[in-house]
C-alpha cells in the first residue's frame, strides 16, 4: 500500500528543487521513515517509481545508510556506536548492559513491550565522549550503567 500518496503535492515541490528527480532520493526516504517509522520493500519501490530508478537502486542507499532502518523499531530506538574509540571506551560492555536489561537478543533487537529497539551503528561523531549512542535523534555520551539506567529510565 502505497505510504505517499497522500504527499504527491509535497513530493512535486520537493523534486523540483533539484535538476533531478532521483536527487530528491534521501529526502524521501526520510519522508517516509519520519511517517512510518520505518522503510519498508514497498516504501522502496513506491520511491523509486517516484524518482524513476529501479527498487534495488533504492534499497543500496537505504541498505549503506544506517539512519534508514529496514525493518519496525520500537517507539525509542537506540542505536549504539561501536566504532573503535567507543569500543576502547567500552561500547560493548555498554551494548550487554541495554541487551541484558531489555532482553534483547542475537537476532532479536525489539523489547517484548516494544519500548526499545537497538542497533549497532558505525561513528555518529562523538568519540570524545565514547561510548555514546543515539535514542532517537537525542545524543548520549560516556555511557556507564547507571548513565544508562538514567538516559532509558527516561523514555516512557
Ligand atoms: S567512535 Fe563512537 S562516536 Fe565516534
Amino acid at each position: 500500500m502505497p505510504v505517499l500518496a497522500h504527499r504527491r503535492d509535497e513530493i512535486e515541490r520537493l523534486c523540483a528543487k533539484y535538476p533531478s528527480r532521483r536527487s530528491a532520493l534521501l529526502p524521501l526516504l526520510w519522508m517516509v521513515q519520519e511517517q512510518e517509522g520505518w522503510v519498508s520493500q514497498d516504501s522502496m519501490r513506491e520511491v523509486a517509481d517516484i524518482i524513476g530508478c529501479t527498487a534495488a537502486e533504492v534499497y543500496e542507499v537505504v541498505s549503506f545508510y544506517t539512519m534508514y532502518n529496514q525493518k519496525p523499531t520500537g517507539r525509542h530506538h537506540i542505536q549504539l556506536c561501536h566504532t573503535l574509540a567507543c569500543a576502547i571506551c567500552g561500547s560493548a560492555e555498554a551494548g550487554e548492559y541495554i541487551k541484558n536489561k531489555y532482553g534483547f537478543t542475537h537476532g532479536k533487537s525489539m523489547s517484548d513491550d516494544g519500548r526499545f529497539s537497538i542497533v549497532e551503528v558505525e561513528c555518529i561523531g562523538a568519540c570524545s565522549n565514547a561510548p555514546a549512542m543515539l535514542v532517537g535523534e537525542t545524543l548520549y555520551g560516556d555511557l556507564t550503567p547507571e548513565s544508562i539506567d538514567s538516559i532509558l529510565g527516561a523514555h516512557a
